[in-house]
C-alpha cells in the first residue's frame, strides 16, 4: 500500500489517498506565527508560543476522521435540502473522484473533486506576516451551471492552551466574538478572551461578501450539540443566524453564495486567519490580501525563500534517496526544528511549560546555519539567557516569557535539579556557528546569565566565551567517585533518572568532544594558556573514561551511585548502549583498537533494518531506581526501540574511523524517503524522520511516531552533508574529508561558505571509503584538504580525488 509519492521537481510529497495510518502534517509560517497543517486541512495555529498564545482548537488524539481547527464546507441545492461536503475529506467523508494534498515548502495544498466540484486550496502564511491565508479555487467540471455556497469555519481555543482543557468553568465565560462589517459587504469576525479585548483579537475575514455568520459552535451545529462536523443541521438553512458570541464554544463560520458557476468557471475565496491587537491595525494588510494578485505575490515570495534556503547546499550524491532528503527534505525538517524545538507537533503538544528545551535548540542550531545562520545566532541567545551562573543550564523555557524551568528534574524531589549534558551543547553550537560565520565579534557580546533580582534584574552576565568557559568548568567540578562526571537528573537520555551521585559517560563524552572545541578555538584565538588547560582535562577526561569504563568489548554508559555499571555485560538488562560506543569515538577518547570493537558490537548487538537500538535487551518491568525507561515495554523508545536520534552519531563515527560502506548502510536504512515502500510497517510521514521506530523486541517492530520535532534531522543532516560527504566548515576553510561508500565513483556538492559559493567535484577512481589525494581550487593545487576562504562573492570550482 502507498498513501503518495514524491514530486522532487516541485520539491512536494504529494498524498493521493486521504486514508493514510495516521495524520500527516506540514508546517506553515514559523514560530512567530505559525503552525500545523495536517492533510485534511486541520490547524493548530499560535502566534509566538503555542503553550501562551494559541488560536485554533485542534486535539489530536480525537480520531482522524473529526473537525481539528478549521475546514470548508461546499453545498449546492438539490431536492430533498442542501448536499454539504468539505473538499479536504474530513469531516464529512464523502468518497472523492480525485484527492491530492501536496506537502509543500511552507504550503499545503489540498486538489480534490467531489460531486462535479474541483477545489484547489492552497494554504500557507505570507513571509514574516501574521495570518494564515486560504486561497481557494473552485472549479465546476459538472458540466453543467451549479450554484455554490462556500462555508470556511475555524473553532478558537482559549488562549492559555492547557486552560482550554482544565477550566470548563472560566473559559467558556471569557469567550466572546463580534462581527466588523468592512467595506463593500466584506465582514471580519473578530474573537477574543474578555481579558485580551483590547489589546490581542483573533480574526477571520474572506474576499467575498457574506451573507451570514455564525461564532458559536453549538448553534453551527444545531440541536444542542446533537449535530455533528459531520452534518452541522445550520447548514440546512439558508442563511446562518448572525450571531455573535457572549460565551462558550466561538467559531467563525462565514457563509458565502458564490452564485451559479458555469461550467468550467472558477471562483475564487481567500479567507485569512489571522491575529492582531484590534481591528483597526489590521485593516489595511486585510484589504491588501483580498486582492488575489498579492495573494499569488506572496506565495511566489515564499517560494523565492526556499528556492534560496536550499540553494546554498546542493548535492549529486549517486543515491537518489539521498540526493532528495538533503536537497529537500532534511533542511526543511530542519528549519521547522530550529523554529519549534520539541515544542509543538501531534505528539509534542505544545502545553504548559514544555518550551522550548535547551539541549533540543543547541543540537537544531547546527543542522540550520549554511541557511539560517542569522536566525540561529538569535536562537543562541535565547538559549545563554537561560545559562545559570554556575555555568549548567535551565532545561527548557516559553520563547514568550523567557521564563525557564528544571524540566522533569522537578517530579522527584530527591533527585539533582539539572542535567549533566544540558550547558555542553552550547558549546558545540557557538563553534558550529563561528566557522560557518566567522562572526568572531560573537564571542565579545556580552549576555546576562539566567538568575535574576526580586525586581527582575539579571544578577550577573557575562560574554559568549565567558558562558562557555562557564559551561566547560561547571562540569569539570563535578565529578563522581570515579572522577566522571555526574549524571545530574538525567543526561541526553531522559529517561535514566539514577540517584543523586550516579556518572554519566554520555558526559564525559560530550565533554571531551566540548573540549576538542574549546581547544581549536583557543588556538584560533592565540591562547596559549587556555588550550594548555583544555588539553589537560580532556587528557584527564580521557584517562579516566579509558580506566573505569571500557568493559571488554564496549564501553559502559552509566556508573549508579553505588558504583555499579549500567550498559555492561554484567547486567542482565540494558547491557550495550549505541551512545555509549559512538560517543568515545566523536570524542576521540577512544583509541582505534577499542574504537572498531565498541563499533563492532553496535552492529552485531544494536543494528536492525529499521535502525540502530539505543540499547537492548530492554527492561522489562517497572523498576523506579532506573525511572523512566522502564515505564516503556521492551523495544519501544527509549528501552531498546530505535531512537533515531542516536543513529547518526553511529553514523558519524563510522565516516571517523574510516567504514564509509557502513556509515552509508546505517544512513540508508533509516532514511525516511526509502520508507514509502513500507508505510504500512512505518505509518508516519515518509518525507520527516520521526523521533522513535519500534525496535525488533516489539511485536511491531519498524512502527515510526513522533515524526518531524526530533534531534535527528540536524544530526541526520550533519552526517550526510559534513561526515559521509564530509564537506566541514573550519575557522580556517571548507574541510573535505569524505567517507564513502566505496562503490561510489565520485558526487557534487554545491555549498555557499562566507559569502563564496563552492562547487565541489569528488572522484573516487580507486573506490576507497576514506582518504583525500589531491584537491584543486579554480585549477590551483591546494596543500592539505582545507580549502581557503574565498568571501569575494564569486563561484569557485574544487576538485577533488580521493585515494
Ligand atoms: C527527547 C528529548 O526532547 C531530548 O532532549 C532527549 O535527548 C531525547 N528525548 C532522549 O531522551
Amino acid at each position: 500500500m502507498q498513501y503518495g509519492y514524491f514530486d522532487d521537481r516541485r520539491r512536494e510529497y504529494v498524498i493521493t489517498n486521504p486514508k493514510t495510518p495516521v495524520k500527516w502534517i506540514n508546517y506553515v509560517g514559523t514560530l512567530a506565527f505559525g503552525g500545523i497543517v495536517d492533510h485534511t486541512g486541520g490547524v493548530l495555529i499560535c502566534k509566538r508560543d503555542p503553550a501562551l498564545n494559541r488560536i485554533t482548537k485542534y486535539i489530536p488524539q480525537l480520531p482522524s476522521s473529526e473537525f481539528k481547527g478549521e475546514t470548508l464546507y461546499l453545498r449546492f441545492k438539490q431536492e430533498d435540502g442542501y448536499k454539504v461536503f468539505s473538499p479536504y475529506f474530513v469531516p464529512t467523508l464523502d468518497s472523492d473522484d480525485l484527492y491530492e494534498c501536496h506537502v509543500g515548502l511552507g504550503y499545503t495544498r489540498i486538489v480534490s473533486e467531489f460531486y462535479g466540484i474541483r477545489t484547489d486550496v492552497t494554504i500557507f502564511v505570507p513571509l514574516g506576516d501574521s495570518r494564515v491565508i486560504r486561497d481557494i479555487q473552485i472549479t465546476n467540471v459538472s458540466g453543467q451551471p451549479l450554484e455554490i455556497d462556500a462555508i470556511p469555519v475555524v473553532e478558537y481555543t482559549h488562549f492559555d492552551a492547557l486552560k482550554q482543557f482544565t477550566n470548563a468553568d472560566w473559559v467558556p465565560q471569557t469567550m466572546q466574538s463580534k462581527a466588523y462589517h468592512d467595506e463593500n459587504g466584506l465582514l471580519i469576525l473578530i474573537q477574543y478572551a474578555f481579558m485580551n479585548r483590547d489589546t490581542q483579537v483573533n480574526y477571520f475575514t474572506s474576499n467575498w461578501p457574506v451573507s451570514s455568520f455564525e461564532s458559536e459552535r453549538r448553534r453551527f451545529l444545531g440541536d444542542n450539540e446533537y449535530g455533528t462536523w459531520a452534518n452541522p443541521l445550520s447548514l440546512q438553512e439558508e442563511e446562518l443566524s448572525n450571531y455573535e458570541a457572549l460565551r462558550g464554544d466561538n467559531i467563525a463560520a462565514l457563509l458565502h453564495h458564490l452564485g451559479a458557476i458555469q461550467p468550467g468557471e472558477t471562483a475564487r475565496l481567500i479567507t485569512q486567519l489571522g491575529q492582531d491587537e484590534s481591528v483597526s491595525p489590521a485593516l489595511p494588510a486585510i484589504r491588501r490580501y483580498r486582492d488575489p494578485a498579492q495573494v499569488d505575490r506572496a506565495f511566489d515570495e515564499l517560494a523565492a525563500f526556499w528556492h534560496t534556503y536550499l540553494s546554498r547546499l546542493q548535492v549529486e550524491t549517486p543515491d537518489a534517496d539521498m540526493n532528495s532528503l538533503l536537497n529537500v527534505h532534511n533542511p526543511r525538517q530542519c528549519h521547522t526544528t530550529m523554529n519549534w524545538s520539541r515544542y509543538l507537533s501531534l505528539y509534542q503538544l505544545g502545553f504548559g511549560a514544555r518550551g522550548i528545551g535547551f539541549r533540543d535548540s543547541a543540537q537544531d542550531v547546527m543542522g540550520v546555519l549554511v541557511s539560517a545562520s542569522k536566525e540561529a545566532k538569535e536562537l543562541l541567545r535565547k538559549l545563554l539567557d537561560v545559562q545559570k551562573r554556575d555555568g549548567s543550564a535551565m532545561h527548557q523555557f516559553n520563547p514568550l516569557t523567557m521564563v525557564a524551568n528544571e524540566g522533569d528534574s522537578r517530579e522527584m524531589e530527591d533527585r539533582p535539579k539539572y542535567y549533566g549534558d544540558d550547558h555542553l551543547w552550547i558549546i558545540l553550537a557557538i563553534t558550529a556557528y563561528l566557522k560557518e560565520t566567522g562572526d568572531m565579534a560573537f564571542l565579545e557580546e556580552a549576555i546576562p546569565y539566567y538568575e535574576k533580582s526580586k525586581d527582575g534584574h539579571p544578577l550577573d552576565s557575562g560574554t559568549v566565551l565567558d558562558h562557555m568557559q562557564r559551561a566547560i568548568e561547571f562540569t569539570q567540578k563535578d565529578a563522581g567517585t570515579h572522577g566522571l562526571p555526574l549524571l545530574g537528573f538525567a543526561d541526553w537520555n531522559d529517561t535514566v533518572n539514577l540517584r543523586a551521585g550516579a556518572e554519566s559517560l554520555f558526559v564525559a563524552n560530550l565533554f571531551g568532544r566540548a573540549l576538542l572545541e574549546m581547544i581549536e578555538l583557543a588556538q584560533h584565538l592565540g591562547d596559549a594558556e587556555a588550550v594548555a588547560r583544555y588539553t589537560n582535562y580532556y587528557e584527564t577526561m580521557k584517562q579516566r573514561v579509558n580506566d573505569h569504563a571500557w568493559d571488554g568489548e564496549w564501553y559502559v554508559r552509566y556508573f549508579d551511585a553505588d558504583g555499579s555499571p549500567l550498559g555492561s555485560h554484567s547486567n542482565d538488562k540494558g547491557q550495550i548502549y549505541a551512545n555509549g560506543q559512538s560517543w568515545p569515538v566523536i570524542s576521540g577518547f577512544a583509541p582505534l583498537d577499542r574504537a572498531t570493537t565498541a563499533l563492532e558490537s553496535v552492529y552485531r548487538r544494536l543494528n536492525t533494518r529499521n535502525g540502530i537500538k539505543l540499547s537492548t535487551p530492554g527492561y522489562d518491568g517497572f523498576d523506579p531506581v532506573k525511572g523512566g525507561i522502564t515505564t516503556y515495554p521492551p523495544g519501544a523508545k527509549e528501552n531498546g526501540g530505535i531512537f533515531l536520534h542516536a543513529n547518526p552519531w553511529a553514523i558519524i563515527a563510522e565516516t571517523i574511523v574510516g567504514n564509509g560502506d557502513r556509515a552509508f548502510e546505517y544512513y540508508d536504512q533509516i532514511n525516511p524517503v526509502t520508507k514509502n515502500d513500507r508505510i504500512d510497517e512505518f505509518e508516519c510521514e515518509p518525507y520527516v524522520y520521526p523521533q522513535n521506530i519500534l525496535g525488533d523486541e516489539h511485536p511491531q517492530f519498524g512502527l515510526a511516531r513522533n515524526s518531524w520535532l526530533s534531534g535527528t534531522a540536524s544530526w541526520a543532516y550533519q552526517a550526510g552533508t559534513q561526515y559521509i560527504l564530509g564537506i566541514r566548515p573550519t575557522y580556517e576553510g571548507l574541510l573535505i574529508d569524505p567517507c564513502i561508500p566505496r562503490k561510489w565513483a565520485g558526487f557534487g556538492v554545491t555549498r555557499e561558505f562566507r559569502k563564496a559559493v563552492y562547487h565541489i567535484e569528488v572522484r573516487n577512481p580507486d573506490r576507497v571509503c576514506k582518504g583525500v589525494k589531491s584537491i584543486s581550487a579554480d585549477g590551483k593545487k591546494v596543500e592539505g584538504n582545507v580549502v581557503p576562504i574565498f568571501g569575494d562573492g564569486k563561484a569557485h570550482r574544487v576538485e577533488v580525488i580521493l585515494g
